[in-house]
Parts: C-alpha cells; sequence; structure tokens
C-alpha cells in the first residue's frame, strides 16, 4: 500500500490582475507590470509560474529536521539562513567559502520568480536534468531536487504562511523574522533597480506608494507579518525581528539556538555572529562576483532607519499614517532607530 499522502485542495485560486492595475504598475515605473498574478482571497502579488505551482507549493510535504525560514522580502532572509546553516554546520565553517548560500540553503520560491527557467542557462536547471533527465522544469527546479535531497534542509521562502502546507507548524520548527515597513521599502526598492526580476525604474515616493497600496511582489505587507505574529506563541514558530538582531545579535542567538535545542557556549554563538556578520557575507558573496548568484548591491547598507535617508518629510507622514492605521488590530511593534 502506498504511503503517499493524500494532497490538500488548495484553498484560494490565483488570478490575473485588472487591466486598470497593470496602468497602474506601468505609471509607477514596473517593468514587469504584466507578469504579476493575485491569490483570492489573500491578494498576494506572485509572478505567473505560481499559477500552475500553487498546488506543489501548498502540498510541499515538510520533514520534522527541516528548518523552514519564512520572511517577507528584504527582511533579513539571507542573514539568518546564514546563521541557522551555522549553527547546523559549527565544526566546517569554512565550506561556507566552497559553496554560496544559495547552494546551501533552498530558496523555494525561486521556481516561480525566475523568468523562463527552461530555457535560460542556469545552472540549478542543468544540474536538475543531469540528475533526472526525463524531469519536467516546469514542476519546479528547486522543489523537486528538495524532495529528494537526503537529510535535513534548510528551507527559505517569502510565502505567506497561509500559502504554505498547513501541517508546516505540525510537522517542522520555522523561524519567521520580521523588518519594520518603512526599512523593508527602502530596501526592496533599491532591490528592484537592481534586480532582474522586480525591475523597477521610477522614483523612490512612487515605489513606496506602490507598497502602501500592496501592489509590489509579495505584497500585502502587513498580513504577511501579522499571521507569522499571531502564531508567535506556537512552540514550533520563532519569531524574531530583524532590528533587535541589529542591536543584540548574541542574545538573538541564544534565544535562537534554545528554540532549535542547540546547545552553544558565548564563545561559539560569538563564532556564529562573526561568520554571519554583515562584512564577512558581503565580501564572501563578492569573491564569488563571477559566479551564478552574485548580485553586485544585494549586501547593500544591513543597517536599521535607513529610511530617514530615503524618504521626504510628506512621505513620513503617509508612511506613518499607513503604519498607524494597520496598526489598530495588532500589538507587534517595530524598532525604527
Ligand atoms: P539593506 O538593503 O537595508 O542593506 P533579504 O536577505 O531578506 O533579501 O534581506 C536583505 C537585507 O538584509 C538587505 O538590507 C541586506 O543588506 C541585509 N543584510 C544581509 N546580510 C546582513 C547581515 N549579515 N547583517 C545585517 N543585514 C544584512
Amino acid at each position: 500500500m502506498s504511503n503517499a499522502r493524500k494532497p490538500h485542495p488548495v484553498p484560494f485560486t490565483v488570478e490575473g490582475l485588472p487591466e486598470r492595475e497593470i496602468s497602474q504598475l506601468r505609471a509607477w515605473g514596473f517593468r514587469s507590470h504584466a507578469e504579476v498574478v493575485r491569490t483570492n482571497p489573500s491578494r498576494v502579488n506572485l509572478r505567473p509560474a505560481f499559477s500552475h505551482l500553487a498546488h506543489a507549493y501548498y502540498n510541499f510535504e515538510f520533514r520534522p529536521d527541516d528548518l523552514v525560514l519564512a520572511t517577507y522580502p528584504r527582511s533579513g532572509t539571507t542573514w539568518a539562513s546564514e546563521i541557522l546553516w551555522a549553527m547546523r554546520n559549527l565544526g566546517r565553517l569554512e565550506q561556507a567559502d566552497e559553496a554560496a548560500n544559495g547552494d546551501r540553503t533552498m530558496f523555494i520560491d525561486m521556481d516561480f520568480l525566475m523568468p523562463s527557467r527552461a530555457e535560460d542557462d542556469n545552472p540549478k536547471v542543468k544540474e536538475f536534468l543531469t540528475l533526472f533527465p526525463e524531469g519536467r522544469v516546469e514542476d519546479g527546479v528547486v522543489l523537486q531536487m528538495a524532495k529528494c535531497h537526503k537529510g535535513p534542509r534548510i528551507i527559505k521562502t517569502h510565502l505567506q504562511i497561509d500559502l504554505l502546507n498547513h501541517d508546516l507548524l505540525d510537522t517542522c520548527r520555522t523561524v519567521y523574522i520580521a523588518r519594520n515597513p518603512k526599512d523593508v521599502c527602502v530596501s526592496l526598492f533599491h532591490h528592484g533597480k537592481i534586480s532582474k526580476m522586480d525591475a523597477f525604474e521610477g522614483e523612490f515616493s512612487d515605489f513606496a506608494e506602490a507598497f502602501m497600496a500592496d501592489q509590489v511582489i509579495y505584497g500585502p505587507y502587513w498580513d504577511h507579518v501579522k499571521q507569522a505574529w499571531k502564531l508567535r506563541d506556537h512552540a514550533n514558530l520563532h519569531f524574531m525581528f530583524y532590528e533587535d538582531m541589529k542591536l543584540d545579535i548574541i542574545g538573538e542567538l541564544r534565544k535562537l539556538a534554545r528554540f532549535l535545542q542547540l546547545d552553544f557556549t558565548d564563545e561559539q554563538l560569538k563564532t556564529i555572529s562573526e561568520h554571519a556578520s554583515f562584512g564577512r557575507m558581503k565580501s564572501r558573496h563578492e569573491r564569488e562576483a563571477s559566479g551564478r548568484n552574485h548580485t553586485p548591491g544585494f549586501f547593500r547598507k544591513g543597517q536599521t532607519g535607513d529610511w530617514e535617508n530615503a524618504a521626504s518629510g510628506e512621505l513620513t507622514a503617509a508612511m506613518d499614517r499607513w503604519i498607524s492605521d494597520n496598526s489598530q488590530d495588532t500589538d507587534i511593534v517595530f524598532k525604527y532607530t
């Protein structure tokens, strides 16, 4: 008898955007304006390939020894994933010089984010086709390789929790990192300027307007964060703030280790924090500058409070109103400096 689990029916649909919203995205300066689909009823903006992969994501089988890292984009995902990897690989940290973060951890969203994965010269696709010559790229390269991966996995996603398998928290540990919306907005804007995928050509004020209108990729920001915040007391969810990591990394690593039931000395925590420091991560990234994982400018500033350098007084007033309106039904409090 097969022990395959029965697939869960997907409790949402994925739809195209109305022409009016596509025009608005174009007017703001999004080059990828036509390449957006939206979940219904949750209204999460994703790339078109998500339409046929929604079932695969919703039914992706987590395992008890997985560590899942869930974040809204630009909230410190790469930093936290390097920390999680270092906690699991303390005796062999030099391996981080041999393989990029993206090869030591699994970013499952790549399967719908990368345009035309089958056509481009992506080494991940080639690796997949070498392993599975008959494999179907359109079914998700990272998803299928993750499924076949033996041993504990570190899985990263920006998908909000209700788009993932509802067995997630009953199965494995999840770490959620939140970052204040002002700095997320600034960081996302800069990323949009350098990223082929997000391709943004407008002004910062236009981007901020789109962000507050929940129109950027992975928006709405507040639903994403609030969903995880509501689950913060769940034994299998650990909620962390980027700003707290900046203020007291050792204290945050200690809490994280406790959640993971790992025992480290203070000296070991220091080693982990230094291994994952902004400077070290940036220079490792730059050393593989000729490699496929390199995005110049990905490690931008790594600071809290950059909004102050980017926004006018008028925009700050609008953002503060937006934050206040969206904070009515939650007790989540962010640090902005
Ligand atoms: P900035 O653009 O504000 O510099 P993500 O990995 O979720 O995409 O988040 C990217 C943000 O995290 C960027 O923010 C990046 O510089 C910052 N970051 C990456 N590594 C970091 C580290 N080790 N310490 C602090 N910030 C880091």
